[in-house]
């Protein structure tokens, strides 16, 4: 019978071998599996579950909250809470942070995350996924929501659960991307996809064009020559997706490469990007950085931006080196 390891397999080599990942880390990325599981399951059941639609609420973000945002949220803190492993966690769904209830014990972790990445696709039955980040806590028993303003640099894990064809797991403790899929059977994820690489170059692009009226001339400049493909500078022919669920874009540029940009524009200059910088930009950029990509804000590496509150957003281009490369130097050339 083919050996096939699991993610607690996995986990523990790390611990041992490598000693990347201290034991209480790598517990604390069981449970956040073990949530993701959960979740899978309730998205798996759609209609029949009634998980679809509205909650008829709104989050800090101003955005109609799904049911399933709702329930997910739900299901990480709730599995989170009682481990031990963690100080406070914070969600895009939840105003303020939320502190480990008195009755469990404290550990010195931080876990942010964005419950339900892709909400737009739920009810049409699209791929949407989880995405968390691990910081240290920096002031034990008193973490503030002050505690969690810490670079994306300070992360010590990262990652992102996908509900589609299939559920997989993509995880990074700072020592490359593995990918697990999920063995519904079994209950078990298993590593299929070990040491995820981002290729320098590609010839694909995601971005939502249907904003193209409100770009900044930076993107603008780039965009309009991957559209001219052979015929333009570039002279190479460039294809396009757009998921619109960061999770799903992010993990077609870990398989096989391209770029993903949702930049700032004109509608609000005050506002400085859709995605929110803390639940989506650094752990996606963490990732990308470990299997070679490269992720900025236009100007900045984006795991380099002091945070100044948790709920900030941020412009996010990310993925093949040379790309971002590219596209932060139209941005440099405009200064
Ligand atoms: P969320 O569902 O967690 O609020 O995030 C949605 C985000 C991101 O996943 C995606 O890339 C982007 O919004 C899509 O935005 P558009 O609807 O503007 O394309
Ligand atoms: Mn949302
Ligand atoms: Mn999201
Ligand atoms: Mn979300």
């Amino acid at each position: 019978m083919q050996r096939r390891k699991t993610l607690t397999q996995y986990l523990i080599e790390q611990q041992r071998e490598n000693n990347t990942i201290p034991a209480d880390l790598r517990l604390l990325i069981e449970v956040v599996a073990r949530a993701c599981k959960a979740i899978s399951y309730h998205v798996s059941k759609g209609a029949l579950g009634g998980v679809l639609g509205s909650a008829g609420s709104e989050n800090v973000q101003g955005e109609v909250q799904k049911k399933l945002d709702v329930i997910s949220n739900e299901i990480l803190l709730e599995a989170n809470e009682w481990g031990g492993n963690l100080a406070a966690m914070a969600s895009e769904e939840l105003e303020e942070i939320h502190p480990i209830p008195s009755t469990y014990p404290k550990g010195e972790y931080l876990l942010l995350f964005d419950p339900l990445d892709g909400s737009s696709n739920i009810d049409v039955n699209v791929s949407i996924g989880t995405i968390f980040s691990v910081l240290r806590s920096p002031d034990g028993a008193d973490t503030t929501a002050q505690s969690f303003l810490q670079p994306g640099s300070k992360q010590v894990a990262a990652g992102y659960a996908i509900y589609g064809p299939q559920t997989v797991l993509v995880l990074t403790t700072g020592n490359g991307v593995n990918c697990f899929t999920l063995d519904r059977e079994m209950g078990s994820w298993v590593l299929t996809q070990p040491d995820m690489r981002i290729p320098e170059d590609t010839a694909e692009y995601a971005i939502n064009a249907s904003n193209a009226r409100h770009w900044y001339p930076p993107v603008t400049r780039y965009i309009d020559e991957l559209v001219a493909g052979k015929d333009g500078p570039r002279q190479k022919n460039f294809n396009m997706r757009w998921i619109a669920a960061m999770v799903t874009d992010v993990h077609r540029i870990l398989c096989r490469g391209g770029i993903f940009m949702y930049p700032a524009d004109k509608r609000d200059p005050s506002k400085p990007g859709k995605l929110r910088l803390m639940y989506e930009a650094n752990p996606m950029a963490f990732l990308v950085e470990q299997a070679g990509g490269k992720a900025t804000n236009g100007t900045e590496r984006i795991l380099d931006i002091q945070p100044q509150q948790i709920h900030e957003r941020v412009a996010v281009f990310l993925g093949s080196k040379n790309e971002v490369e590219r596209v932060t130097g139209y941005h440099a050339d405009s200064n």
